[in-house]
């Protein structure tokens, strides 16, 4: 058994839907451990500015079904540096603190392995992104709500633009990944789906395009990821325009709306059992990992691991959507 008696739960970066879920997952299973727990607010810039408060099990009473987070979030440029990083680890041994779970993505693992590191500061890292571009789990905290975000409002636009026979290019999130887009894509029904993995030719999408329309259609979606290397939504609107002028074309960006709104019973579910093991991680020794479901197993996945190892989209089902779409 481990010394651990006093645990610090932070999130980091990007919010995601069902982060509370895991924060009070985190304090009731440390209260039920015998653990005093402690809010870190505003992820590693709150550690460093030493806003940090013992948290009870009332804390975290009705939140479970709030998005956005209780203990607020943030993208520290001060914790990349090292008087940063020094300033942070004094605060947590000032308050006893002797371990942490860190709810992110990729920047704040980052940050969490150079801390372990430098620190020998034992942490648990749980995937909170609505991304899903870490390795080591099939679904992020947050992920499964996105996606029904972005669909309840592409059936939306599916209604105005069936009505007006127009094509609409929908922007979803996702920097370096297509997993928003892929997935709701295909729930969607979208005609086209363009993620950052494949490479999008415009003048092959252009003539298929072309081609759908004097066939049957009169009306349709491409889902678009931000990342996706032909620009955003509307630079590849311009793009087709430009080749397939007699389309009527619309472009909506869904932008933040996708990181809000109460979780989804699967997101619920996933953040309340990581919150669960990763204390029970904690006690048992891990640390320097991120805690994941592979196959409905828990996995343990070292920091580097889950942030370089790629996790790729499967490249059938962008295929297959492709196929469902005709
Ligand atoms: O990492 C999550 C994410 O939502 C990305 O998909 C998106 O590109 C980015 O965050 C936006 O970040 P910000 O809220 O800082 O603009």
């Amino acid at each position: 058994m481990s010394q651990i008696t006093r645990i610090g739960v932070m999130t980091s970066g990007g919010d995601s839907p069902g982060m509370n879920a895991a924060i009070r997952a985190v304090v009731r299973t440390s209260i039920f451990c015998g653990l005093d727990v402690f809010g870190i607010y505003r992820g590693y810039e709150g550690l460093i500015d030493d806003q940090i408060e013992q948290l009870s099990s009332s804390s975290v009473s009705n939140i479970i079904q709030r998005g956005g987070t209780i203990l607020k979030t943030a993208r520290s440029k001060r914790f990349m540096e090292y008087t940063g990083r020094l300033q942070a680890y004094n605060n947590l041994k000032a308050h006893n603190i002797d371990a942490m779970v860190v709810i992110g993505g990729n920047g704040t693992f980052t940050g969490a392995s150079l801390f372990d590191m430098e620190f020998d500061f034992p942490i648990i890292g749980l995937p909170g992104t609505i991304d899903n571009d870490l390795y080591g789990t099939d679904a992020t905290i947050g992920y499964d709500t996105a996606i029904n975000t972005v669909v309840e409002a592409a059936d939306k636009i599916r209604d105005t633009a069936s009505s007006h026979d127009r094509l609409f290019f929908i922007e979803v999130m996702g920097r370096d990944a297509g997993f928003i887009a892929l997935r709701s894509g295909i729930a969607c029904g979208a005609e086209f789906i363009l993620v950052p993995e494949t490479t999008t030719y415009i003048d092959n999408l252009a003539r298929l395009l072309k081609h759908d329309w004097r066939r049957s259609k009169t009306s349709g979606i491409v889902i678009v990821a931000e990342g996706d290397e032909s620009g955003g939504a509307y630079e590849v609107a311009a793009k087709v325009k430009e080749k397939v002028p007699e389309l009527d074309t619309r472009v909506t960006i869904l932008g933040h709306i996708q990181r809000g709104g109460s979780p989804s019973a699967f997101d619920r579910v996933l953040a309340s059992t990581l919150g669960f093991i990763s204390v029970r991680g904690l006690i048992q020794g891990q640390r320097g990992v991120m805690a994941g479901i592979v196959n409905k197993e828990i996995v343990y996945t070292p920091f580097d691991n889950a942030i370089k190892h790629h996790k790729d989209i499967n490249k059938e089902m962008l295929e297959m959507s492709r196929i469902l779409a005709l």
